[in-house]
């Protein structure tokens, strides 16, 4: 596995590689993550990952500073899963001036997490366009984990006629349900325990809605209540439309929606969603 870190390097390594892969990332890398790369694999002989913790899309309030850099973990992970060519820039690579023109996403990148972290899709949307340019892919790997950035990805990389085709992967989970994330480390083992009920009531309300149930508000608002009731601070609880993430009515049945949870525990955020 090449590791670059500038855009010159990367450049000149990318050229020798023809069709390729991409994998973009923040590093502290886990199952879901590989999984990623497995998926990238089966659609271009050769896969490029990035890490980079990407300082645009943290509120001055969130863990930019304290976000997780396991360089060398990482690596080896990514060399254990054969990936050709890593880009680890740092910020004076991609931020050599403070970045002003910034991707303007659509409304729905308001809603959701976009209302609990202001201009986090503004920040996604704008690395994910440098990477490209960067990287210049074939075909790009993002997880349903982030379900709402999946969407912004594949719509902003249409709507700009970008040459990458987008592909889905699969949650990764905890034998437990659990959602596999980087913030899973900052839970106490009390929370930890505690950690799987997020899943669990989405797959209530999926269940629910699978088995005939039709009033998905309250589905939606019985879910956050009960995850209030274990002590969590239920963010949002919404079953969407998996298409367009518009809010779902009752007339939608399963096989086009999603349902999609954030809660605090303690002072960590987990999200979630399942698809109906
Ligand atoms: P990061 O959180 O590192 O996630 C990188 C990719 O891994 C994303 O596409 C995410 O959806 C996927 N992923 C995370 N947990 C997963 C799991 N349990 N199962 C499957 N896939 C999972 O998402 C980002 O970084 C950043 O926003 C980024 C796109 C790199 C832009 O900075």
């Amino acid at each position: 596995m090449r590791i670059v870190r500038s855009i010159a390097e990367l450049r000149e390594a990318r050229a020798a590689l023809g069709a390729l892969a991409f994998v973009p990332t923040m590093g502290n890398l886990h199952a879901g993550h590989v999984s990623l790369v497995a998926l990238a694999r089966t659609r271009a002989p050769r896969v490029a990952v990035s890490i980079f913790v990407n300082r645009l899309q943290f509120a001055p309030s969130e863990d930019f500073e304290r976000y997780p850099r396991t360089f060398e973990d990482d690596c080896a992970r990514l060399r254990a899963a054969g990936v050709d060519l890593l880009f680890a820039p740092d910020e004076t690579v991609l931020y050599p001036q403070p970045q002003t023109y910034i991707v303007q996403p659509p409304a729905i990148a308001e809603e959701l997490e976009g209302a609990f972290r202001p201009r986090f899709f503004h920040g996604v949307a704008t690395v994910v366009l440098k990477l490209f340019n960067c990287v210049q892919p074939q075909v790009a790997a993002f997880g349903m984990k982030d379900y709402q950035q999946l969407m912004i990805v594949r719509n902003m990389t249409a709507q700009f006629d970008l040459p990458i085709e987008i592909l889905a992967g699969e949650t990764v989970r905890e034998p437990d349900g659990l959602a596999m994330s980087s913030r899973n480390n900052y839970l106490s083992a009390a929370e930890r325990a505690e950690a799987p009920r997020l899943h669990a009531q989405l797959a209530m309300v999926r269940d629910a809605i699978r088995g005939g149930v039709r009033d998905v508000e309250a589905l939606a608002r019985g879910a956050a209540q009960a995850l209030h009731g274990a002590g969590w601070t239920p963010d949002y609880v919404s079953v969407r439309r998996r298409a367009d993430l518009a809010v779902a009515s009752d007339a939608d049945g399963p096989g086009r929606l999603v349902v999609l949870g954030a809660a605090k525990l303690g002072a960590t955020r987990l999200i979630d969603n399942l698809e109906i």
